[in-house]
């Protein structure tokens, strides 16, 4: 495990999350659903994942398009334009294609006038992109910087194999980022342990394995996973990650008012906030309804929690996310209640 980092924002300047907002995609996949195409029941899924239902991309719906609603919805709520944003991250591990990036796309669908790229860090990316985003604005002196999660997993995942298939889901959350008097991200930690990448993987299709012929025949396009080797690594990721952050911001989990983690399976985020010593009240979960949707997972959560008012300014939020790479990443945020304009540059 890589050791906790400090984040020491300069002095005055400082930012927060002032804007919100998801897009999901309207079709539905029920449990049902995939009984009739897998040899799995509703008991299994539920009991082993808490997964009941997930949304699939319909025709002409992409990681692109769910990104440009989701950022679309959170500009609104942040009482902003997209002429006002200084940059536009898209955390993802299911770009539109390998070239260009899916940010192109977003910043030509949101009528953004600033720069745009891609980050990968598979289900920590959002948290990474957070960070990246806070320091955009509390460093690089930014007035807005758009942070989105958008996935459609399940055009990865081989339909046919019930031990990927029934886990996955797509959709998208966006936050924006400005400044603020308060610090909103108190701390952080990013790790990754690449000695484990083969744990969860799509392996064809880059330069490793160009796709031909012979890698469509084999499945090298799916995702592939050791699932209960990552399980056993996600919770003590988790914890410890989560641990080493709410230190470095100087709270113990009894400070946390809301536990918002990365939504894999129900089981890891009941056994990471038990062991981190987080009621099951104060742990999110929306698992239930989305699946796990990778970069999108946390602002997903994090977006319904806000608009559910489970979130009050000064509120202590953890945020804690693994996934390939083998990533992980954690934040605590103090919540304020942002929207606060942006500066004149
Ligand atoms: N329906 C019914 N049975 C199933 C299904 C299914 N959908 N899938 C697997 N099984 C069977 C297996 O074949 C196995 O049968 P066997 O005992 O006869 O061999 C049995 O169920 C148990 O399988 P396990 O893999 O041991 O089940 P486990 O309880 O570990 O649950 C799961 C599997 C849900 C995948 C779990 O390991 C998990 O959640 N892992 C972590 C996933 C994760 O967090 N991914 C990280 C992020 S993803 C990203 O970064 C893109």
């Amino acid at each position: 495990m890589n050791g906790p980092q400090r984040f020491t924002p300069p002095p005055g300047r400082h930012a927060a999350i002032s804007g919100w907002g998801i897009a999901v995609p309207e079709a539905r996949l029920t449990n049902q659903d995939w009984v009739e195409r897998v040899e799995t029941s509703d008991q299994w899924i539920v009991e082993r994942t808490g997964i009941r239902e997930r949304r699939v991309a319909g025709p002409g719906e992409t990681t692109a398009s769910l990104a440009i609603e989701a950022g679309a919805a959170a500009i609104k709520s942040a009482d902003l334009t997209p002429a006002d944003m200084g940059a536009c991250i898209v955390a993802t591990v299911t770009p539109d294609q390998p070239i260009p990036f899916t940010g192109a796309y977003v910043q030509d669908g949101l009528g953004l006038r600033c720069g745009a790229f891609d980050l990968d860090a598979a289900c920590s990316g959002f948290v990474y992109g957070l960070v990246t985003a806070s320091s955009l604005v509390a460093s690089a002196g930014m007035d807005a910087v758009l942070m989105i999660g958008s996935e459609t997993l399940l055009r990865i995942t081989d339909w046919s194999d019930r031990s990927t298939a029934v886990l996955f889901g797509d959709g998208a959350g966006a936050v924006v980022i400005t400044p603020s008097d308060e610090p909103g991200l108190l701390a952080w930690d990013l790790g990754c342990d690449g000695s484990a990448a083969h744990l969860l993987t799509m392996p064809a299709g880059g330069s490793r394995h160009p796709t031909t012929h012979e890698t469509v025949d084999a499945g090298g396009h799916y995702l592939r996973m050791e699932g209960q080797e990552v399980f056993r690594r996600a919770v003590r990721a988790i914890v410890e990650s989560a641990e080493g952050t709410l230190e470095q911001a100087g709270a113990t989990a009894a400070d946390v008012a809301l536990f918002v983690p990365h939504q894999a399976n129900a089981r890891i985020i009941d056994a990471a906030a038990a062991r981190l010593g987080i009621p099951p009240d104060r742990a999110f979960v929306n698992i239930d309804r989305y699946g796990n949707t990778s970069a999108a997972s946390i602002p997903l959560a994090l977006a319904e929690a806000a608009d559910a008012g489970r979130l009050k300014p000064g509120d202590l939020v953890l945020l804690s996310g693994f996934g390939a790479g083998m990533s992980w990443a954690s934040a605590v945020l103090r919540w304020t209640d942002g929207r606060v304009a942006p500066t004149a540059s």
